[in-house]
């Protein structure tokens, strides 16, 4: 059974999401909504190139990257259509602004492992901005302790490193790694800054939530995390929301201040690229919602 917005305690998603960074809503989607997603992983077009390393070649083999092979996957202007206006009212109760659904990317395991992180494409759109929201969803899933998020919670970074803290909170597009005498090293994909707390472990802050099929797993949009690792199949869907009328930087999205950003945007990311184009062509003035049409595939 999904859990109708009229039954939300938004309140108390908003206030868990200002104080952690991220909060649970059981069945939040039904067997149909599910249904119809998984189906569409299977028409909708990559969002990347699957990776060249050796652990994803090796787990594909020969294979083209199909089905359960499949990387990831973006949606398509029939996937945004059936489940906009649902998430854009949903969105809108959270923060109290207006929502623009302007991005659906599925994620799968085991081709998907990522290290600790601030999310990257996204936050070079909008920068950091509240209303800017990641409705992670699992849609298949070996079990609800296996293959979810390991996410760091804000309240439990404070407490561990308050200077590190300071660096992410209102930032994004960043990773992190544990050092191997102990300690751990940050770097900014976005201001080229690197820290290191050498009184920090990662492990001694990570959380993870238990999810089954269906449930949410709201974040904002710059909450750290990782890829929980398995070799089962977990496919799961991130659908992004963010006030329309965020202003779009052109300098932020085609300025290239990291060799990582740099080879980035030389490979013509799925998500700025085209904003790239877009600002081009329009006098390099605009906001969210004029690209979401471009960003969904709805702009003929
Ligand atoms: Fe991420």
């Amino acid at each position: 059974m999904s859990n109708r917005n009229d039954t939300t305690d938004f309140h108390a998603i908003a206030s868990a999401i200002e104080a952690r960074g991220f909060c649970v809503v059981p069945d939040f989607l039904g067997r149909d909504e599910i249904d119809f997603l998984v189906e569409e992983f299977d028409v909708c077009p990559d969002y990347s190139a699957p990776p060249q390393d050796k652990r994803s070649a090796g787990l594909r083999g020969d294979q083209p990257a199909t089905g359960a092979l499949r990387e990831n996957a973006m949606g398509r202007k029939e996937t945004y259509q059936r489940i906009r206006p649902r998430m854009e009212a949903f969105a809108q109760g959270v923060t109290g602004a207006k929502a623009a659904l302007y991005q659906i990317l599925y994620l799968q395991t085991p081709i998907t492992d990522l290290p600790v992180h601030q999310d990257t494409d996204q936050f070079f759109l909008t920068a950091f901005n509240p209303t800017h929201l990641n409705f992670w969803i699992p849609l298949v899933k070996p079990s609800r302790t296996e293959a979810g998020l390991r996410l760091i919670p804000w309240d439990r970074l404070g407490e561990q490193s308050p200077r590190l803290l300071n660096l992410c909170r209102h930032s994004g597009a960043s990773f992190m790694r544990s050092l191997r005498d102990g300690g751990t090293w940050y770097v900014s994909d976005w201001s080229g800054v690197h820290w290191v707390d050498e009184d920090l472990e990662l492990e001694e802050v990570i959380e993870t939530p238990e999810l089954g099929p269906g449930d949410l797993l709201l974040l904002s949009h710059n909450t750290v995390h990782t890829t929980q690792t398995t070799d089962d199949r977990r496919l799961a869907v991130s659908l992004r929301t963010c006030d329309p009328e965020t202003p779009i930087d052109w300098h932020r999205v085609v300025g290239s201040p990291t060799p990582h950003r740099m080879s980035h945007l030389a490979g013509r990311s799925r998500l700025n690229f085209p904003v790239f184009q877009h600002i081009q062509a329009n006098d390099f003035g605009a906001t969210l919602g004029d690209l979401v049409p471009t960003l969904t595939g709805e702009r003929e």
